[in-house]
């Protein structure tokens, strides 16, 4: 028992970092913030904002966003101790590995893969939605059989119907152009990040301003349809009213939901290692990029249910959808093309960040090191992990609905989040003098709301993803079991000192 809570110091973090085998530091600051936003503003404002305001709280997505956001900012600023805490790849992974010990490091690694590999496969199904319906203003469409995932959720029916599709081909398509990107290299990537950041925040903008001459005030009432709660507890309701398969409804079901639109802020912590300068900047990127999406996200929740009646909202492309339907089909035509941008930038990031965890974990000899730990010599990226990434994404996009997906990612990132929060805490005690370039205010307050309103977003959500959650979990440890325990750098160590007479025990620094 006592190795699986054996700690990696963070002097040794320190030290692996000025080996060959690491990543070039090129970020600044608004890079940082930009790869930020690039993963945030995505898939959850222009595609679940529909599914979320139809099925699950109606005009009070509006609190929905404030709710979620706010869970994500006490996470976020304890993200933000840790990354300047230790700057180096990883993230919610290395934290957990030099706080709780290397099972509960294993776990979070395996959890990181539902965040970002997972939510990179529902981002391109997202991604797929807006493609079809730009084409369709051309009165182009993809053959019927191609075009989305062979089965979905039914919430009408509450169980999962077959579609009569195949599968997902633009899904398909858009992760492998991702993938290739990715390999070339991480200033290139930084750089189209950039320019697919600046175009998308132009059209949310653009959603805003325009959408607030055609808000219909009378579509906000009733405010609440469903109810301010929502909140179920293994598959019993506890408060606020259930859909037709027992899942919880309401504003807080809508914020379990529409929470996915704020994941992507921590991804910034995962490239600490490429930062200039990661103490100052990390922070500063995780914050600003958080508190900028979470202004755009209340205003145009607001408008999107201000300018359609809830129940009348398209669940594919609402908010391109929204304005054709008040007549402008021209900005139709805009907010598709700048939702295909802003969803291309988040999927680029999520399957930058994937790779870069992987690479974190097999350092500590966690998972093979031939594939994941391989760095290109001349591009300087971990590419065989990358197009591993790739090829599971493309896989998963083809053939699993989007709310299946989005869920999933929503309770395993709520579960990343509630660790981080937690390890906090638990540094503050173990390890009080270590320098804290960026200390967490009003602990442990903060940590604490951390942890409840995740919590609380966790069991807003269907109870189903309790139980893949478990599964997920369950496959890890076996994994964990067959292979890091033996093989983990830590383990070895042991073994080595295990073998030595105890006086010449070389100390681990
Ligand atoms: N927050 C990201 C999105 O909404 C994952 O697409």
């Amino acid at each position: 028992m006592k190795h699986l809570r054996a700690k990696k110091p963070l002097s040794l973090l320190m030290e692996e970092m000025k080996g060959e085998n690491r990543l070039r530091r090129v970020l600044g600051p608004v890079q940082l913030t930009s790869l930020g936003i690039g993963c945030i503003i995505g898939t959850g404002i222009f595609v679940l904002t529909g599914i979320a305001a139809h099925d699950k709280a109606g005009p009070a997505l509006i609190v929905s966003f404030l709710v979620a956001g706010l869970a994500c900012i006490f996470s976020a600023l304890c993200y933000a101790e840790f990354a300047s805490l230790a700057p180096v790849a990883g993230s919610a992974y290395t934290y957990a590995y030099a706080t709780l010990g290397e099972l509960f490091a294993w776990i979070i690694g395996w959890d990181l893969v539902l965040e970002y590999t997972v939510a990179s496969a529902t981002v391109a199904h997202g991604w797929s939605h807006y493609f079809q319906n730009f084409i369709g203003i051309f009165r182009l469409k993809i053959p019927e059989a191609l075009s989305r995932a062979p089965f979905d959720f039914s919430p009408e029916l509450g169980r999962l119907v077959s579609t009569g599709t195949v599968m997902d081909v633009p899904a398909i398509v858009i992760t492998a152009a991702i993938t290739i990107i990715l390999v070339i290299g991480i200033k290139e990537s930084a750089s189209f990040n950039t320019a697919m950041v600046v175009v998308k925040v132009a059209v949310v903008l653009f959603v805003i301003v325009v959408g607030a001459f055609y808000v219909n005030p009378d579509n906000w009432s009733p405010f609440a349809p469903f109810g301010f709660s929502g909140i179920s507890f293994f598959g019993k309701t506890l408060i606020g009213p259930a859909g037709l398969g027992g899942e919880p409804l309401g504003m807080m079901a809508g914020a379990g939901m529409i929470f996915f639109a704020y994941i992507g802020f921590d991804s910034v912590s995962t490239h600490a290692e490429e930062a200039r300068n990661p103490q100052r900047d990390v922070p500063i990127g995780i914050i600003a990029s958080l508190v900028i999406c979470t202004i755009l996200y209340i205003a145009v929740s607001a408008i999107l249910t201000g300018m359609v009646p809830y129940d009348q909202i398209n669940i594919d492309a609402p908010v391109a959808e929204a304005f054709r339907a008040v007549g402008l089909p021209w900005a139709q035509f805009i907010i598709s093309l700048g939702a295909m941008a802003g969803i291309t930038s988040v999927l680029l990031v999520l399957m930058l960040s994937q790779p870069r965890v992987f690479l974190a974990m097999a350092r500590d000899g966690m998972v093979p090191s031939g594939v994941f730990g391989a760095v290109h010599p001349r591009y300087r990226t971990p590419w065989k992990s990358t197009i591993l990434t790739g090829g599971v994404v493309a896989l998963l996009a083809a053939f699993i609905p989007l709310r299946v997906l989005a869920e999933l990612v929503n309770i395993g990132t709520l579960l990343a989040f509630l660790i981080v929060c937690a390890a906090v805490l638990i540094m503050r005690k173990t390890d009080p003098d270590a320098p804290r370039p960026f200390r967490c205010p009003w602990v442990p307050w903060v940590p604490f709301a951390g942890i409840a309103t995740c919590l609380l977003l966790m069991f807003s959500l269907p109870t189903e993803n309790w139980l893949r959650l478990l599964v997920w979990l369950l496959i890890g440890f076996v994994i964990y079991v067959s292979y890091g325990r033996h093989r983990s750098i830590l383990a070895q160590h042991r073994a080595r000192a295990a073998a030595l007479p105890p006086q010449k025990t070389p100390p681990l620094k």
